[in-house]
């Protein structure tokens, strides 16, 4: 049975040169402010994974935190920040990671898992993956078992959602922009 998602890719806006020449930048907000296509995308991200045991769902500042909260409401399951640097006021583990130009850091708390615990990462859109490895690296660091990186939109041009699956790491997306 195959999904038609594309009431999901119709809510998503797409802004040409923003926010530089050339980019078609792929807004969420549109969907999250439509009630049926933001249920939508939750239950299609929530799906595989409603008979399993999740303990936790992480997701990375900003937008990761919108769609992981409403995910982990959903599977009863507690939810982590993956934050931007020096936001995080207790023993935290931090990676640099990269962005189109040069690098950042983001942070997670020591503690924020217990060895061994399932934990699915929620991001709104995967493009060359830099953000993602860098978040299924600290989940590994603090001992979480990562069973899968969940991503509204695949950038696939951009070879994000591959270098992931490298890692071990089973990825599912639900709309794709090829060629983005
Ligand atoms: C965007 C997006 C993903 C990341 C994907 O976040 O929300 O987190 O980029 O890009 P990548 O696969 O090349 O790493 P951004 O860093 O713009 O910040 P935001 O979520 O705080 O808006
Ligand atoms: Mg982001």
């Amino acid at each position: 049975w195959d999904h038609d998602r594309g009431d999901l890719k119709s809510a998503i806006r797409t802004i040409p040169d923003y926010p530089k020449p050339g980019i078609l930048f792929r807004d969420i907000t549109t969907l999250l402010g439509d009630a049926r296509a933001f249920r939508r995308a939750i239950d299609e991200l929530v799906q595989p994974w409603c008979g399993a045991k999740i303990d936790k769902v992480a997701g990375m500042e900003a937008r990761g935190f919108i769609l992981g909260g409403a995910v982990a409401h959903q599977l009863s399951a507690g939810f982590v920040p993956i934050r931007k640097k020096g936001k995080l006021p207790h023993t935290k583990v931090s990676i640099a990671y990269s962005l189109e130009y040069g690098l950042d850091e983001m942070e997670i708390h020591q503690d924020a898992v217990i060895a061994g615990e399932k934990v699915i990462l929620v991001d709104d859109l995967v493009a060359t993956g830099g953000t993602a490895v860098g978040a299924v690296s600290l989940l590994k660091k603090i001992g979480a078992d990562v069973v899968a990186a969940c991503f509204v939109i695949d950038l696939p041009d951009l070879g994000g959602a591959d270098k992931i699956r490298e890692l071990g790491v089973p990825v599912r997306t639900l709309v794709s922009f090829p060629g983005h």
